[in-house]
Order: structure tokens, then sequence, then C-alpha cells
């Protein structure tokens, strides 16, 4: 059941199927190229696509506009020091704001960075930075079957072995990303937090977590953790960040708003640096590069987020997805993490050899057969990484309902019973550069 009613409405079209062929063709074979209004059901992703509550509505009306010292930013500072129990925050126009701006302060060109894994912006950030990103997975997280419950972990055997390499004095910070989103959305334990922070401490490296989908990681603790059943989901939200010296945060993500973003610290020091360096990129550091109302949104999102039972609803409709795919067969990578579910495209698709995309293959499928849109996340995303090819579809908070999730698994059961009619794909336009390919790279039906 769910504890919300809708009381603004958007309509959708499932377009016919001669339109969405077109469409597609029309597209190059990339959805990232599709008009939104062509899509009937948009899983690409779940940031800033969600859909706020009468509550965020309310408080944009009152956003302070102020330059300087705007009331809503006291609000946002009040909401963080609640909620997650920092000191400090430096608002940004979203997540990767954040990450320019913090990392521009703790890194220097040589360094390495240790992370269970990097989002692609959280990448490209220390990259820019002249740094070295090294993913550090829990090895349980290459199974897809296995049904284990924080496969989202750091590997902590495998960040002392990164120490033996380069030396503690090349790490000066060590980040974990709760969930872990390029790890089939799962989460990481409070004891394995606990851990990646005493790990941190160790060697001396400030310990960062990547808070993007903090509330739904709680969640998965009060669910799986031995210890934290009577807990709520606000205490372990909290307790999460104890351990943590500064975070990044989307609040495009569990702040349950469209536009907005923060880092967030303890150390007075780091912040007097990141405000600096935040007017360079975002804006004076009460407005960050976004309006009083978008900030006024975001911290009341931020209380929503850790409220009963929103997350709750969110992940459990996230695993009802999972479970009607399940049922009908598709392969999906278990157990079904927070945020979306994530497809096994080479499984669907054996007969499409990795070079010529089965996870593309896959996403094309879905929405020329019911409308419905996800997004690749193997070879065509990320080439030449030794990654299975899933597809991710990531559900906007709040906005899709039973009837939804029924068409996106009844879309995807249709695939499969047609796998073998699918052609692989080739990319016949690209871009200068392959990290961003998938983008807007354009692509055709191999062939024969
Ligand atoms: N960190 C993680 C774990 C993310 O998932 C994202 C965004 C960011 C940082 C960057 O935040 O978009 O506000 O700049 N993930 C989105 C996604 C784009 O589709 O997973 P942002």
């Amino acid at each position: 059941m769910r504890s919300y009613k809708a009381k603004m409405v958007e309509p959708i079209e499932l377009p016919s199927r001669e339109e969405r062929e077109a469409a597609i063709e029309e597209a190059g074979y990339n959805v990232f190229n599709l008009d939104a209004r062509d899509v009937y059901i948009d899983l690409l992703t779940d940031s800033g696509t969600g859909t706020m509550s009468a509550d965020q509505w309310a408080a944009m009306i009152r956003g302070d506009e102020a330059y300087a010292g705007s009331r809503s930013f006291n609000n946002l500072a009040d909401a963080v020091r609640d909620v997650m129990g920092f000191e400090y925050v430096v608002p940004t126009h979203q997540g990767r704001g954040a990450e320019n701006v913090l990392y521009g302060v703790l890194l220097e060109e040589g360094d390495v960075i240790p992370n269970n894994s990097h989002f692609d912006t959280t990448r490209a950030h220390i990259v820019n930075q002249g740094a070295e990103p090294v993913d550090c997975p829990s090895p349980a997280s290459r199974d897809p079957n296995s049904n284990e419950s924080f496969k989202g972990n750091f590997d902590i055997d495998a960040g002392y072995a990164l120490v033996e390499e380069v030396g503690a004095d090349s790490i000066p910070v060590v980040v974990l990303t709760i969930t872990n989103n390029s790890v089939a959305g799962q989460p990481v334990s409070m004891a394995n937090i606990r851990a990646t922070a005493e790990f941190a401490r160790d060697i001396d490296a400030m310990f960062v977590i990547d808070a993007c989908r903090f509330a739904e990681n709680a969640h998965f603790i009060k669910q799986h953790e031995a210890g934290y059943e009577d807990t709520s989901v606000a205490e372990i939200a909290r307790e999460q960040f104890e351990h943590a010296d500064a975070i990044t945060m989307s609040g495009k993500k569990d702040a349950l708003v469209n536009i907005g973003g923060f880092a967030a610290m303890r150390d007075e020091t780091v912040f007097e640096h990141a405000k600096q360096r935040a007017i360079l990129f975002e804006g004076f550091p009460t407005y960050g590069g976004l309006s009083g109302r978008d900030i006024e949104a975001m911290a009341v999102g931020l209380r929503e987020a850790v409220t009963p039972p929103y997350v709750h609803e969110r992940v459990e409709q996230v695993g009802e997805l999972g479970d009607m795919l399940s049922e009908r067969d598709v392969p999906v990578y278990l157990p079904t993490g927070g945020h979306a579910v994530y497809l096994d495209a080479g499984e669907i698709f054996s007969h499409i050899p990795k070079e010529h995309f089965p996870g593309q293959v896959l996403v094309c499928a879905l929405y020329r057969e019911g409308g419905v849109r996800g997004v690749e996340l193997g070879e065509f995303a990320f080439p030449g990484a030794d990654r299975p090819d899933l597809v991710r579809l990531a559900l906007p908070r709040r906005t899709y309902s039973r009837e939804h999730l029924e068409h996106i698994a009844e879309t995807a059961e249709a695939v499969m019973e047609s796998a073998h009619e699918y052609d692989g794909l080739e990319i016949v336009e690209e871009p200068p550069m392959k990290e961003l390919r998938h983008f807007s790279a354009k692509l055709e039906p191999v062939s024969e």
C-alpha cells in the first residue's frame, strides 16, 4: 500500500509500434537521442526525475532568493546537521559540482584514490585533478546470482594491497559510495562502513562518503544487518556518517529534488577552502548555483528521505519490479538494488557477441516493444572493461504505479520471447572521447 496519492499528473503516451520503430532508427539506436515525449515509461535514471511532495512545493514558494546569507541556506544547513551530522555545508548545482569542489581541495597530481566503485562523474573529477581512481568492489559483487546482502561493500584487502603497491603517502582520501551505483545499486553494510573508515584512519587518509543514495542504504542496513532491526532509518542514516570526514551529495537522488547537491565536512579549514572553490565554479557559498527555492526544497526532501515509510516503500517498489521480472524468467542481477533493477543482456542475447553490444540491443528492444527507456551499462558505455552487459532500469522516486511496473515486466517478457530475432549493433558515428560515446554515438544493426 502506498502512503501517498497523486495531486498533480503529467500525461504520458505510448506511441504506435510504427512510430517507435521510426523514432529509434532516427535516434541512431541510442535512447539518449530520443525525445522524451516519445518515451512511455522513462527509466533512464532516478536522478532528478522523481516527484516532489506537497511540502517540498510549498517550501519552494518560501525560498529566499537573497544572494548572500539566505534563509533557505540556513534551512539546508540545519537539515544537513540534523539528518547527516555535518557542521559545514557547501551547496552546489548537483553532485558532480560537489565532487569538483571537494576533490579540487583534497587531491593533488599523482594521488591514488580507492573507492568501492567510482561513479563515472566521480572518476572523471578525480582524473581531472591528476589523480588515479581505483575500484575496490567486494569479490561477492562478481556473482550476479548470489543473494548475499551487502554486495556493494568495499574490499578492505584490495585497499591494503593498493597501499602495498603505491604507498600510503599517495592515498590522501578513501571514498565509499553508498549505495554502490556501479555495482547494481548494491548496499554497503554498517560493518563495512566502519571497516573502511578504520582503513582510512590507519593509513592517515580522509574518509569521504559519496552519499547520493544514503537513505536507501540505511533501509538495507535496517532490513538485513543484525542489530539494526529496531533502529530507525533516521538513526542508521546518521550513524553511517559518524565515521566520515566529508561527503559529496547529489540532491537529485535521496534529497528528492529535481536539481541540487552539496559537499559537507567537519574540518573548518577544508570548509574554508571549499567555499573559495565554490565561488569560482558554483556561486556564492550560500547559494551554490541554485535558486533559493531549489535549496529550500532540498532541505525538506532530505528530512523526508529518512521519515517512514518513504524509503521502505521506495526500495520495496524496486524489489517488486525485480520480482515481476524474475517471475517471467528475465535474468536480473540479484538481489535487486535500491534504485534500479539490472538486467543481464548478455544472457538474454547469448547469440550476440560482446562487440555487437547485447546491452544496447536490449535497450532498443525494450523501447521498440513497449516504449520503455533504460540505459546500457556494458560494453557500449564502458568500452573494453571486463564487465557483464547489464541494462539498468532505474525507477524515479514516487512516480510510477504498479500498472506501470507490470507494463515494464510484460515488455521485457515479450523481448525475451523474440530474443532470437534480434541482431547485434555496430557504431557508425562516435564523438572523440571514448568515455562519453554512449551519450551521443549512433549505431546501426549489423549488416549480414
Ligand atoms: N555519485 C553517484 C553514485 C551517482 O550515481 C551520481 C549520479 C553522481 C555521483 C553525480 O551526481 O548527477 O547530481 O551530478 N548518478 C546519475 C545516475 C546521473 O543516473 O546514476 P549528479
